[in-house]
């Protein structure tokens, strides 16, 4: 009797157990997005809303950021309040997603956070205020950004993970009391080994909260004056400033797989060379890349604005560094390293391969949104890494790497029609033609050879100094040529027009939709 019902508890427990295990690993991967607050003021078309982006890409969505104001959370903006309530509303499309707060970032400091979590008193506040803000304002939870505990107070660390604890046992009394789910609790972590290591109590972060990002980019960056790559999956022995090299630390200090959420970035980041003559990774390079036309910040640059160093004549010197899995290229003394969709792809195989939790991208604004500049479709690289997510539920873990570009991700939870109505009017660019290099696959959107004749051309044409006009027949996207300049051509966004010029003295090709080396408008 007794050895049965040892026996029975023994069954009951395995059974548990495998169901379980059988739940982690068929976990529903995650795909964390941030959305920076600050990209609502970058020229058009680089301006970007919460009405921007496509609520069915990611599964989780971060606002970013809010701050610590005397122990309490506040907004930035002055418009915070409004922001937050679209940015809530997009769950009204699609009601899977969830929404975090962050709190904290580059320019934040440290200090209103060392402060917070020094004393019990202040942790109470702002982990009290802190869930009534959420619950207020229909976030599904917080997501640290802390740049970084234990930089100039060692006992962040310890005080981090005492906040964590308490924040933990406070979100689960607060959701057995209201009957509701609890509140997610993540962080975005950093990336360097040596920072890391005085920052967290990583079996604190295993332990407490839902999810950890690691920022596992800008390994190199315009801090040092020869190019370097900013991403790289791995790298020579001896260099442990690589993916590999940080996801493997995590895991040693008791990181599970099941909470690693692995960062991957939109943006790339840019050098002015010392000289072409060498345009090597570690090459010299004095000074960072020049500014981006929309984003504005010396060494660095959206993909949408690689898009552009690409088909400005980038292409020709592509290469794909084999350790890192890292493109970079140069465009004259312009020096970039940075994702495209093929390398994106083999960092999810990573992801994928090692069952972590799912990959986290640094951010919405810098794909290519609008679908203007990289002739991939809209959200192109969020579109390539939600694909391999959302499949990676159903277990097929060897799906080929990509090489042409999706169009756009397909809702897989709601019918297109409840699909929130982006401005400008969607507008799917046509799958590109079949053509024999990528250059010409890269520029596909825009009306084939009619653009010149007078029913599809800019009603000004006609008049030099009249402004460009984009037309109608691709409902305000595309490529155009100037009506009076061969070398310059107009990329349209949703009937804005920018003004871009050829490289070298090229000339802009209607027809191919490039610009081309001995081209001539003649005729
Ligand atoms: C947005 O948030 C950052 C902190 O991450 C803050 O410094 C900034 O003032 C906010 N607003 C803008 C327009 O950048
Ligand atoms: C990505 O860049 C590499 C070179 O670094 C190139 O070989 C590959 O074709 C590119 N992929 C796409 C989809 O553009």
């Amino acid at each position: 009797m007794k050895v049965q019902t040892i026996l029975v508890h023994i069954a009951v427990l395995c059974f548990l157990l495998c169901l379980s295990v059988d739940r982690v690993s068929g976990q529903e991967k995650k795909l964390v997005c941030y959305f920076p607050n600050w990209t609502q003021y970058r020229p058009a078309p680089g301006t970007f809303k919460v009405k921007d982006i496509d609520p069915f890409l990611c599964t989780h969505l971060v606002f970013a950021f809010s701050k610590v104001v005397n122990n309490f959370l506040r907004g930035y903006e002055y418009n915070d309040d409004t922001s937050w309530r679209q940015f809530n509303a997009l769950k009204n499309s699609n009601p899977q997603l969830k929404t975090l707060l962050g709190v904290g970032g580059y320019s934040h400091g440290a200090a209103p956070f060392t402060a917070m979590v020094a004393t019990a008193g202040n942790r109470k506040t702002f982990i009290d205020s802190t869930i009534q803000l959420l619950r207020t304002r229909g976030f599904d939870g917080l997501d640290f950004d802390w740049e970084y505990p234990g930089d100039s107070v060692a006992s962040d660390k310890q005080n981090f993970a005492i906040l964590l604890r308490e924040f933990r046992t406070a979100v689960q009394e607060e959701a057995s009391r209201t009957g509701r789910p609890p509140l997610l609790l993540a962080a975005a972590v950093a990336a360097g080994i040596t920072r890391a290591e005085k920052a967290y109590d990583v079996p604190a972060l295993n332990q407490y909260l839902d999810f950890v990002s690691i920022m596992t980019y800008d390994y190199h960056g315009t801090w040092e004056k020869v190019t370097g790559l900013a991403s790289p999956l791995a790298a020579p022995a001896g260099d442990d400033l690589n993916v590999e090299s940080t996801v493997q630390w995590y895991m040693g200090q008791g990181l599970t797989p099941q909470k690693l959420v692995m960062g991957l970035p939109a943006f790339g980041r840019s050098w002015t060379l010392a000289s072409v003559s060498d345009t090597s990774v570690g090459a010299p390079a004095p000074t960072p890349g020049t500014k981006g036309r929309f984003t504005g910040e010396p060494g660095m640059l959206s993909y949408y604005e690689i898009c552009e160093y690409l088909y400005r004549g980038m292409t020709q010197t592509l290469q794909l560094d084999p350790l890192g899995q890292v493109a970079y290229g140069n465009l004259g003394n312009q020096w970039v390293t940075f994702e495209n969709i093929s390398t994106l792809n083999t960092k999810l195989d990573y992801i994928l391969n090692n069952n972590f939790a799912g990959a986290m991208i640094w951010s919405l604004d810098h794909d290519d949104f609008t679908g203007a500049f990289c002739a991939q479709g809209r959200n192109p690289l969020f579109s390539a890494v939600s694909s391999r997510i959302k499949n990676a539920g159903t277990g097929s873990f060897t799906t080929p790497i990509v090489t042409s570009a999706p169009i756009t991700a397909a809702p897989t939870t709601a019918a297109p029609t409840t699909r929130v109505p982006t401005t400008p009017p969607p507008t799917t660019p046509p799958p590109p033609p079949p053509t024999t290099t990528r250059r010409t696959t890269r520029r596909t959107t825009a009306a084939p050879t009619t653009v010149r004749t007078p029913a599809t051309s800019p009603g000004r044409a006609g008049s030099p100094d009249a402004p460009f006009e984009c037309p109608d027949d691709k409902g305000g996207y595309g490529y155009y040529p100037h009506p009076t300049k061969c070398n310059i051509y107009f990329t349209c966004y949703a009937f804005l027009p920018i003004e871009v010029s050829c490289p070298f003295d090229w000339n802009f090709n209607p027809r191919a939709q490039h610009c081309e080396k001995d081209y001539s408008c003649g005729a």
